[in-house]
């Protein structure tokens, strides 16, 4: 799968996710001969700069977080189609130079009219930018053979109906297959693995419902605190940064159906379903946890409370832990609950999803307790040590028939020679082939929206969370929800 002849334009491209993420996955695409020569990458932004500037900054992020070796091959390569473009998103002339460059570009480097424009811009420029694509004839081919694509970040809203009105913004403006909605987390090889442990495997299937599973646990944590982010992150809080997005979509592969195909409408179709699906427990106080992070102990370094961190009010109440049981109304799932939850500052950094499974209902072992024994569990390792772990019972050597828990694993780094692609790379490599399936759709998006925002609400009316110290695994609150269900929390 190599791309075909095609421009990349980033807006918003001196900002960080351009410099850490998208800049190196592009290097990385040429570097491994996935990018053709007739390729440019074209930058927008405000800051007065020139090409040569703009080269310099690419050259730097490449450096630094680029996974394939530095190239001065591929380099020169890929830096003939660098250009920038230095304007505000108000501005007309800017973008009619912009739209100029572009035009240049294809006659210079071949890239043949087709143009991926990528919005790394607060969604609240989303307005104004898909309109001046449009005012400046960039946003429509224009012959049949050429194509248009807009990529969009999240947070696709804040609620449905800033959600709704986001995805008409730019529905004015592209049509529908022409976007392309970013969920990082559905390009990871783990979260991809999903599917095909599930349905490339007879093994799994067979149990992989209400008569054999307990639970389901999904983690996300991190370690890190909201370092620079606090514009952002504050008024936002954990679940609207990750559970709208990442964890529900982790949720929805792990319990969806098996598609027809992996063709984008029929893997978006039966994640939809999944997620009208998914019902809210009654009693929000009783399940769901939010929490907040004070000052402690993380990595070995003293840390500040969120209070403390740069740019946040000292009475914010945004959470930086949320944990969620959720349930799914289909055959398959009743009865089992999805606890999901993430949170920053946390034990350590691990994104992972275990499914539980129930007891065996007899164990005729006189000294096996069910201490001892825990829950058959699979356990989907994400990141950072991509693999997975099931967890059984086997005899204890010695010649008491004894039984204790053992784990069987499979980890990406001892069973592939194949590196994995870093997420982005996937990702923009699927936009310039205008491959979908990896992308959610609106649909995906409002349903997500449905679900969080009664959750939010019910969090709005209650005022501060609950503190948790970092390096913690949260608040108290999360393992009592658990507890009432008379389960815990795995520590990864
Ligand atoms: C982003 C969130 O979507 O995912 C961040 O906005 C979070 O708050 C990040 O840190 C985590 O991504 P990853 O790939 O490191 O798990």
């Amino acid at each position: 799968r190599i791309a075909g002849p095609s421009s990349l334009v980033i807006f918003g491209v001196t900002g960080d996710l351009a410099r850490t993420k998208l800049m190196p996955a592009v290097y990385d695409l040429a570097n491994r001969g996935l990018l053709p020569p007739a390729f440019s990458l074209v930058g927008f932004a405000r800051r007065d700069w020139e090409h040569q500037d703009f080269g310099k900054q690419v050259r730097d992020s490449v450096r630094e977080h680029a996974r394939t070796p530095f190239s001065e091959a591929t380099w020169r390569q890929l830096s003939a189609g660098f250009r920038f473009v230095s304007g505000d998103f108000s501005d007309d002339d800017a973008f009619d130079r912009l739209s100029q460059t572009v035009r240049e570009l294809d006659e210079q480097q071949g890239t043949g009219g087709n143009h991926a424009f990528y919005l790394s811009i607060p969604p609240s420029s989303f307005d104004v930018v898909c309109k001046q694509l449009a005012r400046s004839g960039l946003a429509e081919p224009e012959r049949e053979d050429q194509w248009r694509r807009v990529v969009i970040e999240k947070p696709f809203g804040h609620d449905l109906d800033s959600a709704r009105e986001l995805n008409n913004v730019v529905e004015r403006i592209f049509p529908a297959d022409s976007i392309f909605r970013i969920d990082h987390y559905l390009g990871k090889e783990t979260v991809q693995n999903i599917m095909a442990l599930r349905f490339a495997n007879q093994l799994f299937e067979p149990i992989w419902n209400a008569h054999y599973v307990d639970h389901v646990q999904i983690t996300m944590a991190e370690d890190i605190g909201i370092g620079s982010r606090a514009g952002y992150y504050d008024g936002i809080g954990a679940a609207r940064d990750v559970i709208q997005n990442h964890l529900l979509q982790l949720l929805a592969l792990v319990a969806m159906e098996e598609p027809v195909s992996f063709d984008a409408a029929d893997l978006r179709a039966e994640k939809e379903k999944i997620l009208s699906a998914v019902r809210l427990p009654p009693d929000l106080d009783t399940y769901t946890a939010r929490g907040q992070y004070s000052a402690g102990w993380a990595g070995g370094t003293y840390v500040p409370g969120y209070l403390d961190e740069d740019g946040i009010p000292s009475d914010s109440t945004t959470e930086t832990y949320a944990a969620i049981r959720l349930d799914i109304d289909t055959r398959r799932w009743a009865g089992v609950p999805f606890y999901l939850r993430t949170g920053k500052r946390l034990g350590r950094r691990v994104t992972e999803v275990a499914v539980v499974f129930k007891r065996a209902p007899h164990l005729p072992f006189e000294s096996t307790s069910t201490e001892v024994l825990g829950q058959n569990a699979l356990v989907i390792r994400v990141q950072p040590d991509e693999g997975v772990t099931m967890r059984f019972g086997s005899k204890v050597p010695g010649t008491a028939m004894e039984v204790r828990d053992v784990t069987m694993d499979f980890g990406y780094g001892y069973s592939f020679t194949e590196e994995s692609p870093e997420a982005y790379e996937r990702l923009v490599l699927d936009v310039l082939l205008g491959d979908p399936p990896l992308f959610p759709r609106h649909e995906e998006v409002e349903l997500s929206w449905k679900i969080l925002d009664p959750i939010e609400e019910h969090w709005a009316a209650k005022g501060s969370p609950e503190p948790y110290p970092s390096g913690s695994w949260g608040p108290a609150s999360a393992d009592d929800m658990l507890a009432r269900d008379g389960r815990s929390w795995r520590i990864p």
